[in-house]
């Protein structure tokens, strides 16, 4: 069979210091279950590569990446360095956008062993799916400045909803809201308040759901939605939002089930016509990053979402029980701080590919 050809691009901050463990992990999971994967590590989409080369990217970027099944992504960002909108839009949204990502799927699961600030919350209690819109919405570049440096200075950003955009996020959704057990979606929504989009979101909504009488569908604008996230999270199964709402979310979500430290992220194009990324959820914490600490399971998960979506799915179901063991077990000198352990990000990222090996024989 022909190798699943993976680009490496570790970018800036922690993302440097997790994705090793995060190629590790998927070469023990490769050698496992018999994988052929094929790595190639760029040093492109980093502030170092811009501060040497005047752009995130070289120009043939979109030929070079091209080649590949998936990017396998770290974190990009030094604001002390490059302004962090030169650097993203250089970059990560780039990509998202010139390769099509109009998913971003991002799982918020209470995982064994790490400690949510809700109270009282088991594992089980807290399962399901940020789905985000990754193309358009509020992240638009229509927009600018006038009037500069006057009273009447003046600055505008244009939220672009397409029909085709919006119903294309709006069907893996659905998709994935009737494969799970509960078939329950949740959509987030703003039309009390942004009077054009968002009643456009809620009507396309409306209009999908026509086609799946077996998925339950409710909504709530995007204020009362992030406090049921910390007061009812059992409420959600799969959750719609915007490019916007999502981000939000995807953070809210994570951090409620312990740590933002092990979220994953899966931009996906889902037809395949361009690659997909798979991402921590986190960024390049340039305030903890150079002491080895940084929790690497959002990494080592992304990459786990990586073997699922190209269908490897013993190797990723193996993944997977790796990573819960692993935190389950949550030893103190395996774990990382943000966790309540004082390992580090060697210790964490040995043990799951360890774990990973051990699980497969
Ligand atoms: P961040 O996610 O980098 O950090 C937020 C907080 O969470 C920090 O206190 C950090 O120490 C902690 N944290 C994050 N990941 C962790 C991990 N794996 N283990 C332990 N603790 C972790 O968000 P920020 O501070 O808003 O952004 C920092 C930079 O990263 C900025 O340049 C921002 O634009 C960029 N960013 C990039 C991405 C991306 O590349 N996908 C995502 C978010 C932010
Ligand atoms: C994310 C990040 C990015 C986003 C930033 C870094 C542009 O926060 O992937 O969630 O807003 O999409
Ligand atoms: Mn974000």
């Amino acid at each position: 069979s022909k190798p699943l050809k993976i680009a490496v691009i570790p970018g800036d901050g922690i993302g440097t210091e997790v994705m090793p463990h995060g190629v590790r992990c998927l070469q023990a999971a490769a050698k496992a279950f018999q994988l052929d994967l094929e790595f190639e590590e760029f040093d492109f989409a980093s502030c170092a590569y811009y501060r040497q080369h005047g752009d995130m990217l070289p120009a043939d970027w979109k030929a070079t990446l091209g080649r590949f099944d998936a990017l396998y992504f770290g974190a990009v960002g030094m604001p002390d360095q490059v302004p962090d909108h030169v650097s993203l839009w250089g970059s990560l949204l780039k990509f998202r956008r010139e390769f099509d990502q109009y998913v971003n799927l991002r799982p918020c699961r209470l995982m064994p062993g790490v400690p949510s600030p809700l109270a009282g919350r088991q594992p089980g209690d807290i399962d399901f799916w940020v789905v985000r819109e990754n193309t358009e919405g509020e992240y638009s570049s229509i927009g600018g400045k006038i009037f500069e440096g006057t009273d009447r200075e003046t600055v505008v950003q244009e939220t672009v909803m397409t029909r085709t955009g919006v119903d294309r996020v709006l069907r893996y959704a659905f998709d994935l809201a009737r494969s799970r057990p509960r078939r329950k979606l949740t959509s987030a929504t703003k039309s009390n308040g942004i009077s054009i989009t968002m009643p456009y979101w809620d009507e396309r909504v409306a209009e999908m759901a026509k086609a799946y009488p077996e998925v339950a569908v409710d909504k709530y604008h995007i204020d009362i939605l992030t406090a049921h996230f910390v007061q009812r999270p059992g409420l959600f199964d799969v959750v719609v939002g915007s490019n916007l709402f999502g981000d939000i979310l995807s953070d809210l979500g994570p951090a409620c089930t312990g740590t933002i430290g092990i979220a994953p992220s899966a931009n996906l194009n889902p037809a395949g016509a361009f690659p997909s990324l798979f991402e921590p959820v986190h960024g390049s914490a340039p305030d903890i990053f150079g002491r080895g600490v940084a929790n690497p399971v959002g990494m080592i998960w992304a990459g786990q979402m990586m073997l699922e979506h190209f269908g490897y799915a013993e190797a990723a179901a193996a993944m997977l029980k790796a990573i819960e063991n692993v935190l389950g077990r949550a030893e103190p000198e395996v774990i990382t701080a943000d966790m309540g352990g004082k390992g580090s990000t060697k210790s964490l990222g040995e043990a799951i590919e360890q774990e990973i090996l051990k699980l497969a024989s």
